[in-house]
């Protein structure tokens, strides 16, 4: 049966009216939730603003990342997936920032006269996870240092002046550093700042990185995935709710000398 001209307009008219309508109820309703998820995010990690402002723009990043993820996520294009975690309502830029205390290198390197101990090993175990000989000590959390410029930077270099000496790892090289590793945990410098990285939850990171080394952390072993993927084992300091239980798998053999994020740049272990 034929519809007249004027019932097909009213038709339509009514159809792109009730579209519009559910459009706008589901905006409503996606805003409800998302700000019911950061009230949730808020009393997880003991989050609290001064003022309805700072909560307003704080959601606003919130929500941003929130959606970072779940796209990241469900593109599903990557060997790694993002989660939401303590850094949820901070910018890539504050997070960067929070975290960096460390543009210039904690050390100078070493004269190359200096031997690397490790530069006669010839064959290395084909994986190696240095928490299950006892030798790692557990994940410590930095705290928020974010936003409020509070880094304790001093703490770190007390740290590490306890250390009798250290023997720097021939630089740009993933096969000297993998002899090191393979005898002792390492000291690594990486470039954190991605917003993967950010929110890296599980799986083998492959970046977006650069080499702007900006973050020390510690290499404590190494392995290949059941697909081939070479990794290393990395120890952070970000809490145990951070990638896997306080830990990242990054990538391991990659064509630029430099490593993954520099990871090949800066390593150095400590001789007592
Ligand atoms: C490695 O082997 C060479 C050749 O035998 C030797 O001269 C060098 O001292 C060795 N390096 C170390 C760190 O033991």
């Amino acid at each position: 049966m034929a519809l007249t001209l004027e019932r097909k307009f009213i038709l339509s008219t009514l159809l792109v009216l009730g579209l519009w309508a559910s459009e706008a109820m589901s905006r409503t309703l996606y805003e409800a939730s998302m700000s019911e998820r950061h009230e949730q995010w808020m009393a997880d990690h003991g989050r609290v603003y001064k003022d309805n402002t700072e909560k307003e723009m704080r959601f606003k990043i919130f929500n941003d990342n929130v959606q970072f993820i779940e796209s990241f996520n469900s593109a599903g294009n990557r060997p790694y997936k993002l989660s939401i975690n303590q850094f949820a309502d901070l910018t890539n830029d504050e997070f960067q920032a929070s975290h960096n205390g460390y543009k210039i290198p904690s050390h100078p390197r070493l004269s190359n006269a200096t031997p690397f101990r490790y530069e006669n090993v010839t064959a290395v175990p084909t994986s190696m996870d240095w928490r299950k000989k006892g030798a790692v000590t557990p994940i410590k959390d930095q705290g928020q240092c974010a936003t409020d410029g509070t880094c304790n930077t001093k703490k770190e270099a007390s740290h590490a002046a306890k250390i009798g000496g250290y023997e720097n790892v021939p630089a740009n090289s993933e096969s000297a550093l993998l002899k090191a590793v393979a005898n002792q945990p390492i000291s690594v410098s990486i470039d954190a700042g991605g917003a993967s990285f950010q929110f890296y939850s599980s799986g083998i990171f492959t970046g977006d990185c650069g080499t702007d080394l900006d973050h020390g952390v510690t290499a404590v072993g190494y392995g290949t995935t059941a697909d081939g993927t070479k990794y290393w084992l990395v120890k952070n300091s970000w809490g145990t709710s951070w990638g896997e239980e306080g830990y990242i798998r990054m990538q391991r053999d990659i064509a630029a000398k430099e490593g993954l994020c520099g990871i090949a740049m800066d390593s150095s272990y400590p001789t007592a």
